[in-house]
């Protein structure tokens, strides 16, 4: 029987266990969370897809707790060699694996390999489908600087198409109140994507309108088919935020971008760096958000090597 306890999607988690997690990163930055102890515990993070922020914060999040960490890069590991992903998943939980975070191409791969393991599974990214992790540190870094997200307006504003972040950031915006916008292109921000429980809008200006928060996404060329972008150079007069768009916001509006930033494509560097950035901020709470699921999946129960 499976009893671990994962966290795989924000579409698949109870808004009581959302806003747990969120109390939990919150104290935990704070420094006044009793820090729940993961030592004897085995993390093994699992990137099939490159990363900067989400693998090195899971890894000290994992440390933080007193867990031991194995990285295994997909370059070094036998899945160049053609062992399946559930081979090598039922392996390192042979080895005494309690907690497996995944990061994979493929949609719906932490959701398919959950029921088939004893350990946990976390996702850090699956395709273009979600990063909840990544929504639950941008709701903390909002909450840092908002009090709140009920009622506020929030502007998702690029390639919302390929992006899991703008997903779960969406979903869980929505979960909590907020008044979602969706933006850009029409070949990259589809009518349908309203289903998230957000405005769709191809109008920039329009998006940023009154925006308390606004999320800039990068354009996910290795998802992109050819096309859908004319220009660089049309796509940043058209939905490249700069300082003069930015002034439709409204007073003490944040502007935040999950990373890596195309400077001057997606966003001004002068915005990127100036006062109403909190990007940065989001990177730091990464640390709490991830010490949070991994304590709340983990907690007292190491399995059996
Ligand atoms: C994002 C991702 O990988 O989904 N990055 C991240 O985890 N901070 C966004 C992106 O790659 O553009």
């Amino acid at each position: 029987m499976n009893r671990a306890r994962h966290f795989l999607a924000v579409a698949s988690t109870s808004r009581a266990r959302w806003l747990a997690l969120l109390e939990q990163t919150r104290a935990l930055a704070r420094g006044e969370a009793h820090v729940p102890s993961l030592r004897g515990h085995n993390v093994v993070t699992l990137f099939l897809e490159p990363s900067t922020r989400t693998r090195a914060s899971f890894e000290l999040a994992a440390r933080r707790l007193g867990a031991d960490v194995v990285d295994l890069s997909p370059s070094s590991s036998s899945l160049v060699k053609g062992e399946s992903l559930l081979d090598t998943a039922r392996n390192l939980e042979a080895m005494g694996a309690d907690a497996i975070v995944v990061r994979h191409r493929v949609s719906g791969t932490p959701t398919r390999l959950a029921p088939l393991l004893r350990a946990s599974v976390v996702n850090a990214g699956d395709g273009t489908n979600e990063h909840p992790t990544q929504a639950l540190l941008d709701c903390a870094t909002i909450l840092a600087h908002k009090e709140r997200i009920e009622g506020l307006r929030i502007a998702i504003v690029g390639d919302v198409l390929h992006s899991r972040v703008a997903r779960s950031d969406a979903r869980a915006f929505a979960m909590l109140g907020a008044h979602v916008r969706l933006c850009g292109p029409p070949s990259l921000v589809p009518e349908a994507l309203g289903a998230l429980g957000a405005e769709v809008t191809h109008d920039l200006d329009c998006a940023l309108e009154g925006a308390d928060v606004v999320v800039a996404l990068r354009l996910q060329h290795e998802r992109q088919q050819s096309g859908l972008v004319t220009s660089l150079r049309d796509y940043r007069m058209g939905w490249g935020i700069d300082a003069r768009r930015w002034r439709r916001t409204a007073p003490g509006a944040i502007l935040m971008h999950p990373g890596p930033v195309h400077r001057g494509v997606e966003v001004d560097s002068d915005l990127a760096d100036g006062p109403q950035s909190v990007i940065l901020e989001q990177v730091r709470w990464g640390l709490f958000a991830r010490m949070a699921v991994l304590a709340d999946c983990l907690d007292g129960t190491p399995t059996e090597a």
